[in-house]
């Protein structure tokens, strides 16, 4: 069990929006079952409510994956938590992120995606911050985001958490102003990622941890050319791949 991050074995698997090819993706039911699945970490979406409570849902409107409809922020946390996804239990309701702290970092690492896009300037970095640091669990998070603003400001909150700069592809525009965005991990699409890629990246220090995975092969191939972790919707898959690769190195 990883205590912290630098204790993540590598390759980790980390279970993506919880055990999500298993359970609906970010709740708690998703969550749970990636800790009995022994995931490394799981890896989940924050966003404010309208009433600035920070909730875990990937898409800005709830449509898809519940049974509400509009958007996360134009809904209070009380309407939200009547809500469920996929079906009615205790456990597929739309999750607070303290909700998911406290059930999940006792045995895994959580990796928080700030995923205000659409209102990048909102104070999900700092309510994340002050709610990590009141939960007594910065040793058990990383946090990342494809808004390098986002990452900026919890850094700014939070130096001591690593953080992670997710890119969509290869990052001609905003990875040279990398020097501007503290972060200790690249999260890269695995649609560009080679090995010459991980070597540059782990010269200049950082941990490589490639999303979203689920092909044995593409597993199989990343694990081979020695990134430091995938996020995954499938967790059993991918500590099997794991093994295989381990049994047979090249
Ligand atoms: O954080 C890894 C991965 O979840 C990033 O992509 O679109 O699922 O937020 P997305």
């Amino acid at each position: 069990m990883a205590l912290s991050w630098k204790e993540l074995p590598k390759p980790a698997v980390i279970a993506h929006r919880g055990a999500s090819a298993y359970e609906p993706e970010n709740t708690l039911a998703a969550f749970n079952l990636a800790v009995r699945q022994h995931a490394d970490a799981v890896e989940l979406d924050a966003k404010l409510t309208a009433d600035g409570r920070v909730v875990v849902m990937h898409d800005n409107s709830i449509d898809r994956t519940t049974n509400g409809h509009g958007l996360v922020r134009e809904h209070t946390w009380e309407e939200l938590s009547k809500f469920y996804s996929g079906r009615s239990a205790p456990d597929t309701h739309i999750p607070l992120l303290a909700e998911v702290l406290e059930a999940v970092t006792p045995y895994l690492m959580v990796n928080i995606e700030l995923t205000n896009y659409a209102t990048p300037f909102d104070n999900l970095p700092q309510r994340v911050a002050a709610l990590v640091r009141k939960l007594g669990v910065a040793e058990r998070v990383w946090v990342s985001s494809f808004n390098p603003v986002a990452i900026y400001r919890f850094a700014a909150a939070m130096p001591e958490i690593p953080t992670g700069l997710l890119l969509k592809s290869h990052p001609r525009l905003i990875y040279p102003l990398r020097g501007l965005i503290p972060h200790r991990a690249i999260h890269p699409h695995f649609s560009f990622v080679t090995s010459r890629r991980v070597e540059k990246w782990h010269r200049a220090g950082k941990r490589v941890f490639v999303y979203t995975v689920n092909e044995p092969e593409e597993m199989r191939r990343l694990f081979r050319i020695g990134v430091d972790g995938i996020f995954t919707d499938d967790p059993i898959l991918a500590q099997k791949v794991r093994s295989e690769v381990k049994a047979t190195p090249r």
